[in-house]
């Protein structure tokens, strides 16, 4: 339950070991988040984020074993969290895969790899938080999309097309829960410097981990349903997704 200033007291981020996903749970226990769960494949090599967190001011904070490829494992997972230690305010769905355009283009079970963890990993997942969240009263759920979410690009269409579904199933879950008292707010982040993009050319308007965090604490403050990062790409992106299909087509990007 947020506190009496509506800071959020507890988090658990899906992906715990994700550059923008660590940024985040830095940015919140520096605004009096207590509680911090970092889910991911390999918990053990998360020793030195959960000792930052804890130098940082989070009074708990745990790693526990979480696989965005394995559904069926996801109800339980989802359970045995919120089971622990009580509510989770705030629910980060910060896992992905980016994956090489040219592999997956050639390569069926690489491209059904990306679309099973970006999309139906995330569904799966989402389904039972929410469920979660509609039972204790709150919350907030915040999916990581990303701006290849508004229109495929040929450079990767793969993973823009998993994030187009995400982004489409998080809005409409947003919407189903209208009233209910649990959120939904949609990230679209541009080029973000981390180790997903490490070695790539930046595409113009990059940035960091910290600020994408920084959008994402201050869309909490406010209750927004969508955050993009930087939010100049809300133009940006909607001049380019109305641009005609041989012009779009053309473009280096
Ligand atoms: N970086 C960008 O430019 C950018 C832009 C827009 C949106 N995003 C999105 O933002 C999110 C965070 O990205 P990031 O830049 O922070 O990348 P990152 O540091 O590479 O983090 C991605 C995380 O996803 C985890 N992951 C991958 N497959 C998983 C699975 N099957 N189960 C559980 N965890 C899994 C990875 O865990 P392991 O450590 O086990 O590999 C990794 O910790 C992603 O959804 C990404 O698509 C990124």
């Amino acid at each position: 339950m947020k506190d009496a200033l509506g800071s959020v007291q507890s988090l658990l981020v899906l992906g715990g070991g994700s550059e923008i996903g660590l940024a985040v749970a830095r940015a919140l226990v520096g605004e009096r988040t207590r509680r911090v769960v970092l889910a991911a494949r390999d918990p053990s090599r998360l020793d030195g984020a959960v000792e930052e967190l804890r130098r940082l001011g989070a009074e708990t904070t745990d790693a526990v074993a979480f696989d965005a490829d394995a559904p069926d494992g996801h109800h339980a997972f989802v359970e045995d969290v919120f089971g622990r230690d009580g509510d989770i305010d705030v629910v980060l769905v910060a896992f992905g895969v980016l994956g090489s355009q040219e592999e997956l283009a050639r390569d069926p079970g690489a491209a059904a790899g990306v679309a099973l963890t970006n999309y139906v990993g995330a569904v799966s997942v989402t389904t039972a938080v929410v469920e979660r969240l509609r039972r204790q009263g709150h919350g907030t759920l915040v999916v990581l999309s990303s701006v290849a979410a508004e229109r495929a690009r040929k450079s990767n269409y793969v993973y823009g097309s998993s994030k187009a579904g995400l982004d489409a199933f998080a809005q409409g879950m947003g919407d189903s829960l209208a009233g209910s008292g649990v959120n939904v707010m949609v990230v679209r982040p541009g080029f973000v410097h981390t180790k997903m993009t490490a070695g790539l050319d930046p595409a113009p308007f990059s940035t960091t981990p910290e600020a994408v965090a920084e959008a994402i604490v201050g869309g909490l403050r406010t209750g927004a349903h969508t955050v993009w990062a930087p939010p100049i790409l809300r133009y940006v992106m909607s001049v380019l997704r109305h641009l005609p299909r041989p012009i779009f087509r053309r473009l280096n990007i």
